[in-house]
């Protein structure tokens, strides 16, 4: 069942989220709590370490790959989580949802052309479209109501500009924690075929789906021209560094396209212990992923009640989804070095710096809660003091 007391260990300081040295090279100290990488700080389900566990014990590693039962269980799980019909011949699995992105862009698009992007998103996507030789096309995302919208008007002009030859969304929108709703996508997909672009929906987050929202993939909105990451086990059960991704279309062009330039790279092999781990999760995780969601739900509603009680000068943007949550400390009235120093030497919190994200503002930070409560309290509780005495 879901503990939330990480077993650490020497192996653990290994990871890129604790690594004294990574922190020292961000933070400029490794004396803080971190809460930047999207990496949960919990044990995994056990039938995933059992089934990793079996294959450990069978000491054999010949070639294999069970396509049949990976496709399947991931079908059902998102029948279950989410009543979504997917289709399991219709997969192709590439080494994880950047890779994935990184052929996508290069199989549909040629260089110097634009990608629609939405900031503030996931860094990786400008550098992801940048390295390709293609143009980031910036359509910033709006706040209303102290909530994160879309850009309609701007979206639409941008691809009537001609200058974009893909959008690339992500649905839950990391940093903001964001989930579109159906009304929202249906617009989106509206324009996008208006002017026939392809969209590619990146979905890693979909399964951290909060009370009073409901989660809508592009795979359910009927866009021919669309190709969809689907959620990977990589946030939700907590196995970013053995993940893959699994790139889903109904457009058998698309699929066919994708699937010969994996081919091509020989990207296809699966590795064993992912396929297992994956496979376990889906099929045998779903009581532990329901307390680990409960838990992560309650330390987010922790958070903005504490945030609304406390330091109501800080905005806290609620996530509807994601376990990242995105502040903007502007009423604190602080220059954007005494806001770091006060948040990495006084609070000791190591949070993600907006303007990684294209936010311009550096009043910004995102920080990811996956971790455990009691130590999440303890870092408020500090910044409420460092905040409180900063006056
Ligand atoms: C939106 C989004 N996409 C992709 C990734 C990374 O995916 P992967 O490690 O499977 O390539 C992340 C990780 O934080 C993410 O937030």
């Amino acid at each position: 069942m879901f503990k939330d007391t990480p077993d650490r260990n020497d192996i653990n300081n290994k990871f890129i989220k604790h690594d004294s040295s990574m922190l020292n090279q961000v933070y400029g100290t490794n004396d803080v709590t971190p809460y930047w990488i999207a990496d949960m700080d919990f044990p995994i389900a056990s039938p995933i370490s059992d089934a990793m566990q079996q294959l450990v014990s069978r000491e054999s590693y010949s070639y294999e790959f069970d396509s049949k039962t990976l496709f399947e269980s991931i079908s059902t799980w998102n029948k279950d989580r989410h009543d979504l019909d997917l289709n399991p011949d219709h997969f192709v699995q590439v080494p994880g949802v950047l890779s994935a992105i990184a052929m996508l862009i290069r199989d549909f698009t040629n260089e110097g052309e634009g990608v629609l992007i939405q900031t503030p998103v996931y860094h990786q996507f400008r550098r992801l479209i940048e390295s390709a030789g293609r143009k980031a096309v910036n359509n910033p995302l709006n706040i209303e109501n102290d909530r994160y919208v879309i850009d309609f008007e701007g979206f639409e002009n941008k691809l009537k500009s001609g200058d974009v030859h893909m959008v690339l969304l992500c649905n839950p929108h990391n940093p903001v924690g964001r989930v579109w709703t159906k009304m929202e996508l249906q617009r989106l997909v509206a324009i996008a075929k208006k002017y026939e672009i392809l969209i590619i929906s990146d979905e890693v987050h979909a399964d951290i789906i909060f009370e009073g929202s409901s989660f809508t993939s592009m795979a359910s909105l009927d866009y021919d021209n669309s190709l969809t990451i689907i959620g990977s086990p990589a946030k939700n059960f907590g196995l970013n560094s053995i993940s893959n991704g699994y790139i889903y279309s109904d457009n058998q062009r698309l699929r066919e396209k994708i699937k010969a330039t994996s081919a091509s790279m020989s990207l296809d092999h699966g590795n064993a212990f992912t396929m297992y781990a994956t496979i376990a999760a889906y099929q045998q995780g779903k009581p532990w992923f329901d307390a680990f969601l409960s838990y992560t739900q309650q330390t987010r509603h922790w958070i903005v009640a504490f945030m609304a009680s406390e330091l109501p000068q800080v905005k806290t943007f609620v996530p509807e989804g994601t376990n990242q949550i995105w502040f903007d400390f502007t009423g604190l009235g602080l220059t954007s070095d005494r806001l770091k120093s006060l948040l990495t030497e006084q609070a000791k919190m190591a949070l993600t710096p907006g303007t990684w994200f294209g936010e311009s503002d550096e009043n910004y930070y995102r920080m990811n809660f996956a971790a455990p409560l009691a130590q999440i309290q303890h870092s408020f509780e500090l910044l409420k003091r460092s905040i409180n005495n900063s006056k």
